[in-house]
């Protein structure tokens, strides 16, 4: 298949405090932006969409040549919009004509595996359908109103989602162009579009940095050689 993974970068970071839109805030030498491209850049797709904040174009082409060299032309930068739906929506206008399968990546899971990706693709292809990695949930769930326990919950059947999650092109498109709502990810926007959604493994290293603590989290774990 022709895969395109569309990096979506352009949050602006409150939660983490760092100065910057979060992708550009840096980790240890590098920036978050840069962690997740060189977790892609392992084995690189067709075409690299990555959609960062407004006027921040020019910094993300930056950081993209020195992940990328000389096969910086698979990179597309542009700019996202409001919401995280609008970024990906902006990432799928600049698809190339060949694409057949899209992964949406968090740039904020910076330190997202190599293998994850490659599990996604094969099961894209595999199955045809939508593809989310996955992890058990661990935390004890509870059901809460008005700061009272109303039932515990049963985590048996749940998982946490994580990123990159997978799709066929032409699938997708058509279900953001369906799209009414604001969806929790492109999985729920999928299924909302009536299309399957499969899963695969994730890994622990594809956590979200959302709080300086995550942040911590990342800078401890390079130093001890992940990922
Ligand atoms: O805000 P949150 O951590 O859920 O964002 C998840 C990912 O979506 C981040 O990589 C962030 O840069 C991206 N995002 C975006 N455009 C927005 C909001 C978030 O690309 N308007």
């Amino acid at each position: 298949p022709r895969v395109a993974v569309i990096v979506v970068a352009a949050g602006s970071g409150t939660r983490l405090a760092g100065g910057a839109p979060k992708a550009f805030v840096g980790i240890d030498g590098s920036s978050i932006l840069r962690h997740a491209l060189d977790g892609i850049a392992a084995a690189p797709p067709a075409q690299v969409v990555i959609v960062v904040p407004s006027g921040r174009e020019g910094d993300a082409r930056t950081e993209a040549l020195s992940v990328f060299g000389d096969r910086n032309e698979l990179v597309t930068v542009v700019a996202g919009g409001a919401t995280r739906q609008q970024s990906v929506a902006a990432g799928l206008a600049a698809l190339w004509a060949d694409v057949d399968t899209v992964l949406v990546h968090d740039a904020a899971r910076a330190l997202t595996p190599p293998a994850v990706f490659a599990r996604v693709i094969d099961e894209v292809r595999r199955s045809g359908a939508g593809v989310i990695p996955m992890r058990p949930v661990v935390d004890t769930l509870k059901r809460v109103a008005d700061a009272v326990v109303t039932e515990a919950v049963d985590r048996t059947p749940l998982v946490a989602a994580q990123t990159p999650q997978g799709f066929p092109r032409a699938a997708l498109e058509d279900a953001y162009a369906r799209a009414g709502a604001e969806h929790t990810d492109d999985a729920a926007l999928f299924a909302a579009a009536g299309h399957e959604v499969r899963t695969v493994d994730g890994d622990d290293l594809s956590f979200k940095i959302t709080t300086p603590a995550d942040l911590d989290r990342a800078r401890h774990l390079l130093r001890s050689g992940a990922p």
